[in-house]
């Protein structure tokens, strides 16, 4: 009998896809296929998220569409798993209302996707799993050296080292829907990067809701600046860079420890949310706007050439007009490399949600505008500081809107696309030299160094 083919529909953060690349590898060793689109898969998995509600309502919409493919071929296998599924009562509440839908499956249980797959195929009842259960065996343990050799992995990958999030900000479900922080242990980082190296990959970025509370919970006393040391020293690996740091616990320790390391990039994402010391403290982020600042100016002192992006969370709770204007204020200081901007979105269970003085749709989206039409420029500007630059690129593929030219990630994980060699002497996957000749707000543009 021919294997059953399985696709995955990821939504959400890049835990998520890691995930998915995880669930993608266990599927494959337990026997399954990929299959190459939704028509021919046996399995469809839903990868959710729930961190705002735009996101819960793409996830819904698409298990809705899925109802005609479990109407014209019964025997498909509909999986539902991430953190929607996590949620109190969205299990039982989506079983009802997609009836479609085969296995539910919550954050804590996504190693056992197999064996759910193979009872629901044996017995046709609905399966569902979101137990809170912290003795479930960790996803990224089991398939992560899986695949056979003609496997690909790609050129850059991304490694989880820390699960769930102490943080509890007021207005983030993470929290609740990927439970208690729980590190990794370092050797079984290393062994699946070094793996992963051996395979071709040349650049990882490390995962995790805060990377600095890495090893925390572990019994062995060790931090996220020793993991670094350590993966350092991981000699086909060019270039490691992680995400996300929480400014409350940026040491000064860690900026020194990456100053000694070839491999660390200088790109660093940390997410400010607000320019408003008082909507700070309402969102129990634990610094104010000076305290980062500081922070921004260290880490430039140290490394004149660091990329820094954010996180910027407009229309909180009783966000006045003052506090908006203070964040204006506070990016125009901050001088980010990129922001990325969200409008607030009330998520039942969290504090924030129960807080008075929602703030109005129209005011948050004209909020937004107001707030890229402050940065865009800041961003133009210092891409444009780099025209003239020759910088080292990690080829990534041919440009999706022009195959004449090649697109690949510098240093600070900016994009850029130059024109191809006419010999095909610079392929994906090769590190290459390129002059920057161009700059847009999102990317830059260049061309091969001779
Ligand atoms: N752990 C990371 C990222 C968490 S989610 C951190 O602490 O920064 C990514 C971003 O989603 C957050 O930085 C925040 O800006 C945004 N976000 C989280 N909850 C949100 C909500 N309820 N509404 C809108 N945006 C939200
Ligand atoms: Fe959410 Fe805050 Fe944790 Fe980030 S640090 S995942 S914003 S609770
Ligand atoms: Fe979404 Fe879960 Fe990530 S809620 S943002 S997929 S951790």
């Amino acid at each position: 009998m021919n294997a059953l083919k399985f696709y995955i529909q990821t939504f959400g953060c890049q835990m998520n896809e890691n995930d998915s690349r995880l669930l993608h590898n266990l599927l494959l060793s337990s026997g399954y296929q990929a299959a190459d689109d939704i028509e021919e898969a046996d399995i469809i998995i839903v990868n959710t998220c729930c961190v705002r509600h735009t996101a819960e309502n793409r996830a819904l919409g698409f298990i809705g569409s899925l109802k005609h493919i479990k109407e014209t071929k019964p025997e498909t296998v509909i999986v539902v798993c991430g953190c929607m599924t996590q949620q109190n009562g969205e299990a039982e509440w989506l079983m009802k209302r997609a009836r479609h839908v085969s296995v539910i499956i919550g954050t804590f249980a996504a190693s056992r996707l197999p064996q759910y797959i193979a009872a629901y195929r044996a017995n046709g009842k609905p399966v569902i799993d979101v137990a809170e259960n912290y003795d479930n065996e960790n996803l990224s343990n089991l398939p992560a050296l899986a695949g056979g050799p003609d496997l690909h992995y790609g050129f850059k990958a991304q490694v989880n080292i820390i699960y769930g999030c102490n943080n509890f900000c007021s207005y983030c479900i993470v929290p609740y829907v990927r439970g208690r922080e729980r590190s990794r242990s370092p050797q079984e980082i290393e062994e699946e990067l070094r793996f992963l190296c051996s395979r071709g990959v040349k650049e990882v970025q490390l995962l995790g809701q805060n990377v600095n509370s890495y090893g925390k919970d572990l019994a062995e006393k060790t931090d996220f600046a020793a993991l670094l040391r350590r993966l350092n020293g991981v000699d086909s690996l060019r270039r490691l860079r992680f995400m996300t740091s929480h400014p409350r616990d940026f040491g000064d320790d860690l900026i020194e420890t990456i100053a000694g390391l070839d491999k660390v990039c200088h790109q660093f994402h940390l997410p400010v949310q607000s320019g408003s010391d008082r909507i700070l403290r309402l969102m129990n982020r634990g610094y104010d706007s000076g305290y980062y600042l500081d922070l921004l100016a260290k880490i430039r002192r140290v490394f004149p050439d660091a990329v820094i992006t954010s996180d910027l969370l407009l229309g909180f709770p009783g966000e006045t007009e003052e506090d908006f204007q203070q964040t204006l204020d506070f990016i125009k200081e901050a001088r980010f490399d990129a922001a990325y901007t969200f409008i607030y979105s009330r998520r039942s269970g969290t504090p924030a949600a129960e807080m008075p003085q929602q703030i109005e749709d129209g005011v948050k989206k004209e909020r937004l505008q107001r707030l890229m039409d402050v940065q865009n420029p800041i961003s133009l500007r210092l891409n444009q500081k780099a025209v003239g630059e020759k910088q080292e690129v990690l080829v990534e593929g041919r440009s999706k809107n022009n195959p004449a030219y090649l697109s690949g990630r510098n240093y600070g994980n900016k994009i850029i696309v130059f024109p191809a060699a006419s010999d095909a002497t610079v392929q994906a996957g090769d590190m290459a030299w390129v002059q920057v000749t161009g700059a847009q707000t999102w990317n830059l543009s260049g061309e091969l160094c001779r």
